[in-house]
């Protein structure tokens, strides 16, 4: 495949891609007002944050799950910012050897924010240094071998963790008890995105009318990467072709051009869908059976694919699988097939 049909196909992937590093971190919210929807999780991010200001504590451990995109890391920064802290980042991957996050821990200052990413990526000897470190405040570290070995206990400062993960499932169970509080986060609604879209137009300095952002939105798998990412696409268009405002026609012909399907589907969405309807007669079919007829990852689907098609109401959970419903034939375009009851009744 060319970079270039690589980048085309990825361009509905939620994970973030290299060259939008600088672009996301210009959009990102800055405080818990800048942040829109996830009503619940403000709410009560909003409550603990006011009670350990106002006892000069550290915050409660945070833990962070959620599709890619969603807002995890933009989150744990605006804690930060609303605590007036330090910020130390991590990502999981990076923490292998027990001195590496040793080494972190010393170096935090009292009610410093400790944010790592992809937490569930952390070695078990490094879950191991968390453990006494998150409940209370302790690091142990064994020096010397066999033996001569012995356990110093040193004392840490009060700090906040923060961890992120986009899978509900990988986490282990005891660290992730050892979370005081723990936030899902959830797709966006077409309303809350529209917003998300306006607002970074407003930071870009882009033109852009109500219902133009409503038609990106709409097609943004309820992402706000993916939102920003066919809002800065759109814009090129319209600076191109069109002395650069985006109304609804220029929007609408921008996304054709950029072939984003009108519910912003990607190729694994259609693949799974068109599994379920072409192998399976459109369901029921179980979780395992989808998964391994589509040589897709079995949490994948469950935790970044199946949310949002049941969300656009292509995709029913019932007791015994998945099933696509009648939207979902429509979008691929195979007929429903007609129960026989009714082919008699028309016969
Ligand atoms: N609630 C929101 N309001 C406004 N913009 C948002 C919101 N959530 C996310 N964004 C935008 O989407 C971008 C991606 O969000 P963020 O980096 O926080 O996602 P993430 O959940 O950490 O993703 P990943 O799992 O890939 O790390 C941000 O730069 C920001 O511009
Ligand atoms: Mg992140």
């Amino acid at each position: 495949m060319t970079s270039q049909a690589a980048e085309e196909t990825q361009f509905l992937a939620p994970a973030i891609r290299p060259e939008e590093d600088e672009l996301e971190r210009s959009l990102r919210p800055r405080t818990l007002d800048d942040f829109i929807g996830q009503d619940r999780v403000k709410e009560q991010l909003a409550i603990t944050l006011e009670a350990a200001r106002a006892r000069n504590e550290a915050l409660d451990h945070l833990l962070l799950i959620g599709p890619p995109g969603l807002g995890k890391t933009s989150l744990a920064y605006i804690a930060r910012e609303e605590l007036g802290v330090g910020l130390r980042t991590v990502a999981g991957p990076a923490l292998e050897r027990k001195g590496d996050v040793a080494a972190i821990l010393t170096g935090l200052d009292e009610r410093d924010v400790l944010f790592i990413d992809e937490i569930h990526r952390v070695s078990s000897a490094v879950e191991e240094i968390l453990y006494p470190a998150l409940e209370d405040f302790r690091l142990d570290i064994v020096v010397g071998q066999g033996p001569a070995a012995r356990t110093l206990t040193l004392d840490l400062p009060p700090f906040t963790l923060i961890g992120a993960t986009t899978r509900t499932g990988l986490l282990t169970t005891p660290l992730r008890d050892r979370f005081g509080m723990t936030f899902r986060l959830e797709h966006y609604d077409p309303p809350e995105l529209a917003a998300i879209v306006a607002r970074s137009a407003r930071i870009l300095g882009v033109d852009i009318s109500n219902e133009a952002a409503a038609e990106i939105a709409g097609r943004a798998r309820g992402t706000p990467r993916i939102a920003n990412r066919i809002l800065r696409r759109v814009r090129d268009v319209a600076e191109v072709r069109h002395e650069g405002k985006i109304d609804l026609a220029i929007a609408k012909s921008a996304l054709q051009m950029l072939e984003v399907d009108e519910y912003g589907l990607d190729e694994t969405d259609r693949k799974l869908l068109t599994a379920i309807i072409e192998r399976f007669d459109g369901g029921p079919v179980g979780l395992n059976a989808l998964a391994s007829s589509t040589a897709e990852d079995r949490g994948t689907i469950e935790d970044l694919y199946e949310p949002y098609l049941i969300q656009i109401g292509f995709l029913a959970r019932t007791a015994r699988g998945r099933v696509a419903t009648e939207l979902a034939y429509r979008h691929i375009g195979i007929a429903l097939p007609q129960p026989d009851s009714q082919q008699t009744r028309l016969l």
